[in-house]
């Protein structure tokens, strides 16, 4: 048993069985709290550690919406996750071609980790980051926000349909493990039939972010970008997994040893969004969105400024946009404030 097992194990024997989304949430925390689990020899390999030119797109993107916004003379540049801080290095390394950008953005970044805080103040040194633990100390005025790979890690809720109705999913003690359980209280839950055993999913903490973020871009101005994995469209479905050295690993061996994460419900953060007053653009397909940004002809820039690099260039672009990649089940969503015109890779 790992050390955070022992914990678990404790508090369900004292209290009973533990929700999904309150084992995830542990099972996160831990795990990010004590190490940097990134590149070839960690658990696994995010869009901007495949490659700058992911970053970068990103950077122009964040220029060419603050100049929608009107150009801002101070812009609270923010993110959720931003892990070993390579998006935004690359990002602001690209809107260097905007120095009136560069002038205007502040950067805030929202981490609960401090081993991936150290790696974001090597990686940003020069641009001068505040951390926050939570997103609503981000300071007020105009923003951008950017989120990638952030909303899978927020606990989910799961619910199980039984011959009484839906119950929550739950964690128990099995034997000398854990194992799912469906706990005693019924829920009335707006989900269409389904068949018995069906498990449906919601996350509270995504809805609250998006909500809080909507609200914020309707009010004072600009958008959030959110980059992560999961399909357009809400639906049934047990997505909770595990990653460990590149490998699925069971969710409920050796808790905060493997990085947990679930599908994001776009249609679910879109819909909470607009509730809140701001507009939804997307989802689209993260190979269409780097499309339209323009990632080819970045490639065959690179491509041609180092030649030796040209096969890890190619691969890179293949690995971010190929829809047998991450082209076509990452998705890229945007929460803007309504008088914003269309956004560059949406329209
Ligand atoms: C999968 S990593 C993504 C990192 C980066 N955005 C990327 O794409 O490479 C998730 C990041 O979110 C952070 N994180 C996880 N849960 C968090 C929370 N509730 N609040 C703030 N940061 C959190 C982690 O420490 C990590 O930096």
């Amino acid at each position: 048993m790992t050390a955070l097992a022992d914990i678990l194990a404790a508090r369900i024997r004292e209290r009973g069985p533990i929700s999904v989304a309150d084992y995830m949430q542990a099972v996160s925390a831990h795990y990010y709290a004590g190490r940097d689990p990134f590149g070839v020899a960690g658990d696994f390999v995010t869009a901007p550690e495949v490659s700058q030119m992911f970053g970068e797109l990103i950077g122009l993107w964040c220029v060419d919406t603050w100049r929608a916004m009107g150009g801002p003379a101070r812009l609270v540049l923010a993110e959720l996750g931003p892990g070993r801080g390579t998006l935004m290095r690359d990002a602001l390394r690209a809107a260097r071609l905007a120095s009136d950008f560069l002038d205007a953005a502040e950067l805030h970044l929202v981490e609960t980790s401090s081993a991936m805080r150290e790696r974001q103040a090597d990686a940003l040194a020069d641009h001068r980051p505040s951390w926050h633990t939570r997103i609503e100390d981000v300071p007020a005025g105009p923003m951008l926000l950017i989120a990638a790979e952030f909303f899978d890690a927020l606990p989910v809720r799961q619910f199980v349909l039984t011959d009484k109705g839906w119950k929550e999913r739950c964690i128990t003690l099995h034997d000398d493990g854990f194992a799912f359980v469906a706990d005693a209280a019924v829920f009335d839950l707006p989900w269409p039939p389904s068949a018995l055993g069906a498990i449906r999913e919601i996350s509270p903490e995504a809805l609250a972010y998006t909500t809080w973020i909507g609200r914020r871009v309707a009010q004072q101005g600009g958008a959030a970008l959110v980059i992560d994995y999961g399909p357009s469209h809400s639906g049934a479905g047990d997505t909770l997994q595990a990653l460990k050295e590149h490998h699925r690993h069971d969710v409920l061996r050796d808790p905060g040893t493997a990085d947990i994460t679930a599908h994001v419900d776009f249609a679910a953060l879109a819909h909470a969004a607009s509730g809140a007053g701001a507009r939804a653009h997307g989802p689209v397909e993260q190979g269409q969105f780097l499309h339209a940004l323009g990632i080819e002809k970045r490639a065959a820039r690179l491509m041609e400024a180092s030649p030796p690099q040209a096969a890890t260039v190619a691969a890179g672009l293949r690995r971010l946009t190929d829809p047998d990649a991450m082209g076509s089940l990452f998705k890229a969503l945007a929460i803007a404030d309504p008088a914003l015109p269309p956004l560059a890779g949406f329209a």
